[in-house]
């Protein structure tokens, strides 16, 4: 069945061409792989002011929070149906050392946070803070464990604090801060960045200390972790291939993190948020949609060595880098947030959708004040950014499967280059309802768009939602 119609739509799509180059074909009956609703997870570092200010306030603040955590922070991040959440790092992990975050707050020790602007960091902002803020946002929590600086008891414990239910040392510690029952806290990071911040390992070195690491990360009850051994950075194919060659994946890990960040021009000079030209924007798309390559030739890595699929990718760090906004601290990234951000939030979670099958999970950094961020805040008050209009859309994707489709369209160029004006992806649900998200990419010109819809014996209705870039 072949039907014309202006789909749910992320961008104004404004029929005015009469010719319809642009056509996107769906196999509605061919679906088989499910979108991981963890796709559409976000990470949360101890950096700037994500955790202190942008999620916990105190009990005491004159800011409305429950337990010290700002409500409309979490009720926005609500609206977006947040899976998951990854903390306390990224590089901060790899300083950090949990019982520093447990017990009576104000007898807690003080540490530098080296890493982001060497501020002094309290520990106002521990583990039992982090899993009540899981609860609020019904989201599941996704810690990540000190491989670098941290000790193989240090990691072991914490998890055993966690988890267990037995009568233990740490169990006592966890009864005597006031939770008597374990969380069951399922994913767990096996450190971060450890080729980088994260200790400068070689893949070969790491993979030693993540197995070593893992074989004292227990199960307890029936609670199964889901361990994230720490992966490469953006296209370093010899580390994919250690892990998974040496590593013995699915029984170590269950998960191996890729990291990959947007950035316009390079580390040193990164460009502004907000003053950029069309050559820029072009050139900030170009570069999102690398991470298409990156899947493939790691999934085709993982593929050799896990053939049944067992192990699944875990994107748990990506998203736009801009230059800090002028006159904020270099070491907190903050940056302002624009429509460019939303079509790269857009690009990528089309790109995580299309590898369902092995992409497990995502994490987009850094949820509030930091990075490509979905909330900022000033006080008491908070702005929702593009990006999380994106991540709105697209909850309709979450947990859906993925419809097969082939994207027909003009390009979009810029001087001697292009790239498809149009990104997409269509799911169904399990009400049987088609979802089609469409972006348009073109910063000029509105597309004229069909969907031709095949298997489908009925559509019993249409309708479409835009997001229009004349109105942010
Ligand atoms: O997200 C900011 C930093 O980027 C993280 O701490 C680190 O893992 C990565 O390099």
């Amino acid at each position: 069945m072949k039907a014309k119609i202006i789909p749910f739509v992320l961008l104004a799509i404004v029929a005015i061409s009469a010719a319809a180059q642009n056509k996107i074909i769906i196999n509605t009956d061919l679906g088989k792989e499910k979108i991981s609703k963890h796709i559409y997870g976000h990470f949360s570092e101890h950096l700037g002011t994500c955790i202190y200010g942008g999620y916990w306030v105190g009990e005491d603040s004159k800011i409305p929070n429950t337990a010290g955590i700002r409500n409309d922070v979490v009720n926005a991040l609500k609206e977006i149906g947040i899976p998951n959440l990854r903390w306390p790092g990224g590089c901060f992990a790899d300083e950090y050392h949990w019982m520093d975050g447990i017990g009576p707050r104000n007898e807690r020790p003080t540490m530098i946070n080296t890493h982001w602007g060497g501020v002094t960091e309290n520990n106002a902002f521990g583990t039992h803070e982090f899993l009540e803020l899981c609860n609020q946002l019904a989201c599941e929590p996704v810690i990540c464990g000190n491989l670098g600086s941290g000790s193989v008891q240090e990691m072991s414990q914490w998890v055993e604090y966690l988890n267990s239910s037995n009568i233990s040392p740490m169990t006592d510690i966890r009864k005597s801060n006031g939770r008597e029952e374990p969380w069951g806290v399922r994913y767990w990071g096996v450190g971060n960045e450890n080729w980088g911040c994260g200790g400068s390992m070689t893949a070969e070195y790491y993979t030693n200390e993540m197995r070593r690491y893992s074989t004292f990360t227990k199960n307890y009850g029936n609670n199964r972790l889901y361990k994230i051994a720490g992966g490469p950075n953006s296209d370093d194919y010899h580390w994919m291939e250690t892990l998974m060659k040496d590593g013995n994946p699915g029984q170590n890990f269950q998960g191996v993190s890729l990291h990959y960040y947007t950035i316009a021009h390079d580390w040193n000079h990164k460009g502004s948020a907000t003053q950029f030209d069309e050559k820029e924007y072009f050139t900030t798309l170009k570069k999102t949609m690398h991470m298409n390559e990156l899947l493939d030739k790691h999934i085709a890595i993982m593929d050799k060595y896990d053939p049944q699929n067992r192990v699944g990718l875990v994107v748990d760090e990506w998203g736009n880098w801009h230059d800090v906004e002028p006159g904020t601290n270099p070491g907190f990234l903050y940056q302002q947030n624009t429509m460019r951000d939303a079509l790269v939030a857009s690009v990528n979670l089309d790109i995580f959708n299309q590898h369902a099958r092995r992409v497990k999970m995502a994490n987009i950094a850094q949820t509030v004040n930091v990075l490509q961020a979905m909330i900022l805040t000033k006080d008491d008050k908070i702005v929702k950014t593009p990006s999380f209009y994106v991540f709105k859309m697209y909850t309709v994707h979450h947990d859906a499967t993925l419809l097969p489709s082939n994207i027909i369209c003009e390009n979009y160029s810029s001087e001697n280059e292009s790239v498809p004006a149009l990104s997409a992806t269509a799911s169904k649900d399990d009400s049987g309802k088609i979802h089609v998200t469409i972006s348009n990419l073109d910063p000029t010109n509105a597309k004229e768009v069909s969907c031709d819809l095949r298997g489908a014996e009925k559509i019993s209705f249409v309708r479409g939602q835009g997001g229009d870039r004349t109105k942010n």
